[in-house]
C-alpha cells in the first residue's frame, strides 16, 4: 500500500502531530488494561446490585473472571498494532482515546471479518453496481484504470475491494486511530483469521445473552495483497492520503478565485467574480488538484462535515468533466450539539439543491432502509440507518 501524506493546515505543527501519534499508540497499548479496569467496575456494580441473589452473583463473578482471562487473547493483535506504529507509545490516553480504540475494534469486525460481510455487502454492493454501470473498469491492462477517491476510508476495505475490481484507488482518512488500523489491515496481516477480537467484552447494555458478550471474532477474513487478483499483473495502484479531506484536497484555484473575488468586490457590495449562469456555479481555470478523479465514493462520510456544502463544492471541483459522485449514508451529522463547533444540519433535499448548484446532475437516488453499521450481533438496540444512496454526474 502506498502512503501519501499531504500536510494540511491542522498538521503544520510536526511536534504536535508526533505527540498525537504517540498518544494514539499508547491508547492501543493500554487498551487491555483499560478494559480490565472497566471489568473491575462492572464487578463492583454486580456485587452491590445482586447481593440478594447469591447464586446468580456467583455465576456472574465467574463470568467476569472468564472475561478478564479472555482479554488476554486480544494481546497479540494489540501488540501488532503497537509494533507497526511509526511512533512509540508515550503519553496519557484519555477515556475518549480508549473509546476510539474500542470503535476501531468494532470497525475491524465491520471491515475485516466474516461477521461483517452482511453489512459490507449491504453498503458496498450498491456502490459496486453503480460503478460498473457508470464507470466500468477494463480487464485490458493497457487501458488506463479509472481513478476513484474514497474520502473517510476507515480501515480501507472499500478502497481495497475497488482496487480488486480494477480501479486505481486513493483512500483518504483523518483519524490516526483508523490510519494505524488500516496500515496493519492492508500490509501486516500474515494469514487469514490470524487474530481474535472481542468487541463487546466490556458491554453492559442492550445485550440479549451473556454468550454474545464474549463472542470471539476472527480477523482478517481474507489476506489483502495475497488474494489471487491482487497478485496478478493488473493490480492497479492503491494509495492512502492521511489528513483532513478539505485540507488534503484544497486547491490553488479556490484560493485564487477567493483573492480575485476579494479584489474585484472590494468596492462593490455584489459578489462580482462568482461565475454563475442560470444559478449554476461554474468551475474556473481548474488547477492541478482539480478534475483529477473519475469517481468519488462517499460511504457513511458526508455527515462528518462541519459544513457539508464545503464537501460538495470540493467533490465537484475534484471530479473530471463527466465524473461521478456515488454516495451512501445517513445524515446523522457528527458535530450536532457539540458545544461551539460549527455544525450545519440540512436535509437531503437541500443537499440535492446545493449539489445541482455546483453542477451535479442526479442520475439515481434511493432510500435504503435498515443498513447496519458495526451491528453484527443481535442486540436490543441495533445500530441501523436509513441511508440515502445517490449517483450524481458532473457535466462533460
Ligand atoms: C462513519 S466512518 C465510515 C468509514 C467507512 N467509509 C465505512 O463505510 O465503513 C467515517 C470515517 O470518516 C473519517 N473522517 C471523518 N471526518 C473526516 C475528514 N474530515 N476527512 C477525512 N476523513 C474523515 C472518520 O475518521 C471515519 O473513519
Amino acid at each position: 500500500m502506498g502512503d501519501k501524506k499531504r500536510s494540511g493546515k491542522h498538521h503544520d505543527d510536526d511536534e504536535e502531530e508526533i505527540n498525537h501519534w504517540q498518544r494514539v499508540t499508547a491508547s492501543f497499548k493500554n487498551f487491555p488494561f483499560y478494559q480490565l479496569k472497566k471489568l473491575e467496575e462492572i464487578e463492583g456494580q454486580l456485587k452491590k446490585g445482586l447481593e440478594s441473589y447469591p447464586d446468580i452473583l456467583d455465576e456472574q463473578l465467574k463470568f467476569i473472571t472468564a472475561r478478564k482471562d479472555q482479554l488476554m487473547e486480544m494481546i497479540p493483535f494489540i501488540s501488532l498494532l503497537v509494533a507497526r506504529s511509526p511512533f512509540p507509545p508515550i503519553g496519557q490516553p484519555t477515556d475518549e482515546d480508549f473509546g476510539r480504540v474500542a470503535s476501531v475494534m468494532r470497525q475491524f469486525v465491520r471491515e475485516w471479518s466474516e461477521e461483517g460481510k452482511l453489512e459490507r455487502d449491504m453498503c458496498f454492493n450498491p456502490i459496486f453496481k453503480a460503478l460498473s454501470k457508470y464507470c466500468p473498469s477494463s480487464s485490458d491492462s493497457t487501458v488506463e484504470s479509472p481513478i476513484v477517491l474514497v474520502p473517510g476510508s476507515g480501515l480501507g476495505r472499500l478502497g481495497y475491494e475497488l482496487s480488486q475490481l480494477g480501479y486505481a484507488v486513493e483512500c483518504n482518512e483523518v483519524s490516526v486511530f483508523m490510519l494505524l488500523g488500516s496500515a496493519v489491515a492492508l500490509n501486516f496481516f500474515t494469514s487469514a483469521e490470524q487474530f481474535t477480537v472481542m468487541p463487546l467484552i466490556c458491554e453492559t447494555i442492550n445485550m440479549v445473552k451473556d454468550e454474545d458478550i464474549v463472542k470471539k471474532v476472527k480477523i482478517p477474513d481474507i489476506l489483502p495483497g495475497k488474494s489471487p487478483k491482487a497478485s496478478s499483473k493488473s493490480m492497479p495502484k492503491f494509495c492512502l492520503c492521511a489528513g483532513e479531506f478539505l485540507d488534503c484536497y484544497a486547491c490553488d484555484c479556490e484560493e485564487k478565485e477567493a483573492e480575485e473575488r476579494a479584489e474585484c468586490c472590494k468596492d462593490s457590495k455584489e459578489e462580482c467574480c462568482t461565475v454563475t449562469d442560470d444559478s449554476v456555479i461554474k468551475k474556473k481555470n481548474p488547477c492541478s488538484t482539480c478534475e483529477r478523479y473519475d469517481v468519488i465514493v462517499t460511504c457513511f462520510f458526508i455527515d462528518t462535515a462541519h459544513n457539508v456544502t464545503k464537501y460538495i463544492e470540493r467533490i465537484a471541483k475534484l471530479l473530471k468533466p463527466g465524473g461521478i459522485w456515488i454516495n451512501l449514508g445517513p445524515l446523522m451529522y457528527h458535530w450536532v450539539g457539540m458545544g461551539d463547533q460549527e455544525s450545519l444540519e440540512i436535509s437531503w433535499s437541500t443537499i440535492k439543491s446545493i449539489s445541482e448548484k455546483n453542477g451535479f446532475m442526479l442520475c439515481e437516488e434511493e432510500l435504503l432502509r435498515d443498513i447496519p453499521y458495526c451491528s453484527y450481533h443481535e442486540r436490543l438496540r441495533e445500530n441501523r440507518f436509513n441511508c440515502i444512496f445517490s449517483v450524481m454526474r458532473m457535466p462533460e
